[in-house]
């Protein structure tokens, strides 16, 4: 962003992408095969509450705690000139991980204030999968970065929503051989209306309450299963060692295994 720093801000476990700066900001060990980067970050608490420190926290409390991380980041590890904060509403490759419903909400009280952008990365969690036509609370963030897989149902094509004066800032020219070409355009315009027509929003909470109570439900008799989470249809289940924490290589081989569809 012209006029500020190259600083931002951004979320634990998170994963934005594979080029430079995507990389950079990743804050994933498994997706960051560099730790060098075009850009500064520093990373927030919040994101992934199984494994967090104020994970026996309520609600409320847990929310403070990543706030009051936020602030002590922002006026510790920065130079107070922070361009943005971006994360991921339900962080997909990190574990379809997410804090408490309020979460990003109250963060953003706290990047109003320093005049912070926040980007809602939403290229996994957009479009209807959550069970919302993007999660609930961050369309009116200041800066929005939108949606690229569900739009096009495989056809590349993604999308930004921004307030104006921030998509206005970019003054050099740009241009892209294959941006906007007429089959991806035609099949995102497709893929839309099919969404809205069939109501694919309401089918992905309805049939994801379905399939979280039954697995709610069975996590007792299956010490495996540490936890489950998610919203409609992105739900992630945490498989463990039986009696504690520690990640379950095994189990986790063994359901990939299990549910890998075979082409004949
Ligand atoms: C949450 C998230 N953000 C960004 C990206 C990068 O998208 P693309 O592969 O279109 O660059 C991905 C890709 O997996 C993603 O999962």
């Amino acid at each position: 962003m012209p006029g500020v720093s190259e600083t931002c801000e951004q979320i634990v476990h998170c994963h934005h992408g594979r080029s430079f700066a995507a990389v950079g900001i990743t804050g994933n060990r498994g997706w960051s095969a560099s730790a060098l980067s075009p850009v500064r970050v520093s990373y927030v608490h919040g994101g992934y509450r199984y494994r967090s420190p104020f994970r026996e926290l309520p609600d409320n409390e847990y929310i403070d705690a990543c706030v009051q991380d936020l602030v002590d980041v922002v006026g510790t590890s920065t130079s107070g000139d922070v361009a943005c904060m971006i994360a991921e509403p339900i962080q997909g490759i990190g574990g379809f991980t997410s804090g408490p419903d309020g979460l990003l909400g109250a963060m953003k009280e706290v990047l109003d204030e320093y005049g912070i952008l926040f980007i809602s990365d939403e290229v996994q969690s957009g479009w209807g999968r959550t069970g919302f036509l993007g999660y609930r609370g961050t369309w009116r963030g200041s800066g929005r970065d939108n949606l690229a897989k569900g739009l096009g149902n495989g056809l590349a094509v993604g999308g930004v929503v921004a307030r104006g004066d921030i998509m206005d800032c970019f003054t050099a020219n740009s241009f892209s051989t294959f941006g906007g070409n007429p089959v991806a355009m035609a099949g995102a315009n497709a893929v839309l209306d099919y969404l809205l027509d069939h109501d694919l929003q309401a089918n992905a909470a309805a049939r994801g309450s379905e399939l979280m109570a039954g697995l709610r439900a069975a996590t007792p008799e299956l010490p495996v299963i540490g936890d489950v989470r998610g919203k409609g249809l992105m739900i992630g289940i945490e498989l463990v060692e039986p009696g504690g924490r520690t990640p379950s290589q095994k189990a986790a081989a063994l359901a990939l295994e299990e549910t890998r569809v075979v082409a004949c």
